[in-house]
């Protein structure tokens, strides 16, 4: 059973673990998604599932709470633009010093389609450009450890794989299975690194970045959690590096930060 009291209380410790901000109305959602775990731990209300994660912050109780309520919504090559834009601006900028190494940074990755569709962009652009393959490294990274397992097994069902790969990338870039599922070749999935990361944390430990993906993610936070994270993007960029959102995300306020860059279709934003 929940109470208004009860939800409001569920909705402030999610915050404080991940800065997902449900907001009002969402009652159901909570209780569907937390059905099974609360099953599973015998507690009968959202209230017991509160205390429990007050009383256990950082245990493996608040970690399956945390996944079960991020939403892992993606899909391959989501909204073309950005990817057109890694292949035709920044690859070719970026990596116009013969052997010049690369870092770029998946920062809420999901199930792995973001950061191995940036792998099949490389692949493709050293393959059509001739340029050396140098040291390029993608460091894919999320608060839900579950959906990074997916990420690292690379194993797709084809419901999935049919979500924004056409045909050739799909014969291209993946080996079928023997039960009828698609595993992204070892070409693509060897420069991608997963690592779980919480963006409300530190970065000091992931480095610095000559590009980040931080797409559909921030639209989950509130304007000072959002204002938070890019300011801490900004920081692990490289001077002259870029950002790149998703369709619904800006850096509203921060404009001394970032330069808008308008790529027609699409906006990127380079690190000031
Ligand atoms: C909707 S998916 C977006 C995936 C991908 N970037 C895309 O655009 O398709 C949002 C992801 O953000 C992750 N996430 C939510 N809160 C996070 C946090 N505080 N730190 C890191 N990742 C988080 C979720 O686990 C989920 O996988």
């Amino acid at each position: 059973m929940q109470t208004d009291l009860a939800y409001d209380a569920f909705c402030s410790e999610l915050e404080k673990l991940s800065g997902i901000c449900l907001g009002a109305g969402k009652q159901y959602l909570v209780s569907s998604r937390l059905r099974n775990i609360m099953k599973s731990h015998d507690l009968a209300s959202l209230s017991d599932v509160v205390k429990k994660l007050k009383s256990e912050p950082r245990g493996k109780f608040a970690t399956s709470v945390v996944d079960a309520m991020t939403t892992n919504e993606t899909l391959w090559f989501r909204d073309s633009h950005p990817y057109e834009i890694l292949k035709s601006k920044i690859l070719p900028e970026l990596l116009k010093t013969p052997g010049r190494s690369l870092r770029i940074w998946s920062a809420a990755c999901s199930s792995g389609q973001e950061p191995y569709s940036i792998s099949m962009i490389l692949e493709e652009y050293f393959q059509s450009s001739l340029v050396n393959k140098g040291n390029v490294k993608i460091v894919a990274t999320d608060l839900s450890e579950s959906i990074l397992e997916e990420a690292r097994n690379g194993v797709y069902a084809s419901l999935a794989v049919g979500r924004g790969l056409d045909p050739q990338r799909l014969k291209r870039w993946f080996d079928a299975t023997t039960d009828g599922q698609y595993k992204v070749k070892p070409q693509v999935a060897q420069r991608v690194e997963f690592r779980k990361l919480n963006l409300l944390e530190s970065y000091a430990l992931v480095g610095k970045f000559e590009v980040v993906f931080c797409r559909n993610v921030l639209i989950y936070f509130t304007p000072e959690v959002k204002k938070q994270i890019l300011l801490k993007i900004h920081g692990v960029l490289a001077p002259g590096g870029y950002l790149l959102l998703g369709g619904s995300e800006a850096i509203s306020g921060l404009s001394d930060k970032f330069e808008m860059v308008h790529c027609r279709p699409g906006i990127i934003y380079k690190k000031i």
